[in-house]
């Protein structure tokens, strides 16, 4: 594994792999990698990426002022050793000033489908996610390029600027991996307290009651998000922040009961706050 700090030293590597006719596939992250990250490396592979690069850069610009940006985890040689293992070709490792010299100032404004849920909660968020992917792609130009279902709303902001900016690259998503008491596997997890981790489930099980209730022909949006809301209250310390029903598309109420649907959510336990989410097949509706 090449290991980059530098985007002319990854420029290069990516350059030499091209030349032997490598198809890349491309996964960015945040670092301190688990299972969730390290499946869509295996995804990438799946659908025919010959090359794996992996990005880890904890990006400034998609972290509010009051967020988590100085203390999010950081654990470079763990990760290193894991990507190693999983067979990635290249870890490209830019330190801020490389990706942000000073002076740097233009930015990618998310679409429209960037507004509601999270964008609403996290101003800015999301022009943080678009400019850092846009230049992470501009710089490793991949063939395939994974990101997960757990962020959803980041999967429909990418998708979009895709398409609206016309960028040359095939997208995959991969599935939400999981502990086995539902919890989605998180970077953020590791702030859980003992006590706090044993609640964490209750975002999973809000979300699933939604589904039930969908299933059985309950199709009243007021009445699953209560429901989602009373069940998550049946756990004490976990602060709901929303629990929705969406149009997946939009991520707004949706206006057709009948097609695909999407339960979201997210929550605060103590300082922590994760989201999660469940899409809902239309052929599961009734
Ligand atoms: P990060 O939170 O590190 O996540 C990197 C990728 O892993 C994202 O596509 C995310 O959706 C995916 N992922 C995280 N947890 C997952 C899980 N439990 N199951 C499946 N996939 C999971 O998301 C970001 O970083 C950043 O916003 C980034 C896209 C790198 C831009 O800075």
């Amino acid at each position: 594994m090449i290991t980059a700090r530098s985007i002319d030293e990854a420029r290069a590597a990516l350059a030499a792999a091209r030349t032997h006719g490598a198809k890349i596939g491309f996964v960015p992250t945040m670092g301190f990698l688990h299972e969730g990250h390290l499946s869509l490396i295996d995804e990438a592979r799946a659908l025919g990426a010959t090359y794996i690069a992996v990005s880890i850069f904890v990006n400034p610009l998609q972290f509010g002022p009051a967020e988590d940006f100085e203390k999010y985890p950081r654990d470079e040689v763990r990760d290193a050793e894991l990507l190693k293992e999983r067979g990635v070709d290249l870890l490209f490792l830019p330190a801020v000033a490389e990706m942000y010299p000073a002076g740097a100032s233009t930015v990618v404004r998310a679409g429209a489908v960037a507004a509601p849920l999270e964008g609403e909660r996290r101003p800015g968020h999301f022009d943080g996610v678009a400019t850092v992917v846009m230049k992470l792609f501009n710089i490793v130009q991949p063939d395939i390029a994974a990101f997960g279902r757990k962020d959803a709303q980041q999967c429909a902001v990418i998708a979009a600027m895709v398409c609206d900016l016309d960028v040359p690259v095939q997208l995959l998503f991969g599935e939400t991996i999981r502990d086995d008491d539902g919890l989605a596997k998180s970077s953020r997890n590791t702030y859980l307290s003992a006590e706090d981790r044993r609640r964490a489930p209750a975002l999973h099980r809000a979300l699933r009651a939604g589904e039930e209730a969908l299933r059985h022909g309950i199709d009243d949006v007021a009445s699953i998000e209560l429901l989602m809301r009373k069940m998550a209250a049946e756990t004490d310390g976990v602060d709901v922040d929303y629990l929705a029903l969406v149009d997946p598309e939009t991520f707004r109420a949706p206006i057709d009961m009948h097609r695909e649907l999407l339960l979201a959510g997210a929550v605060r336990i103590g300082k922590t706050r994760l989201i999660d989410n469940i899409v809902v097949p239309r052929r599961e509706l009734p």
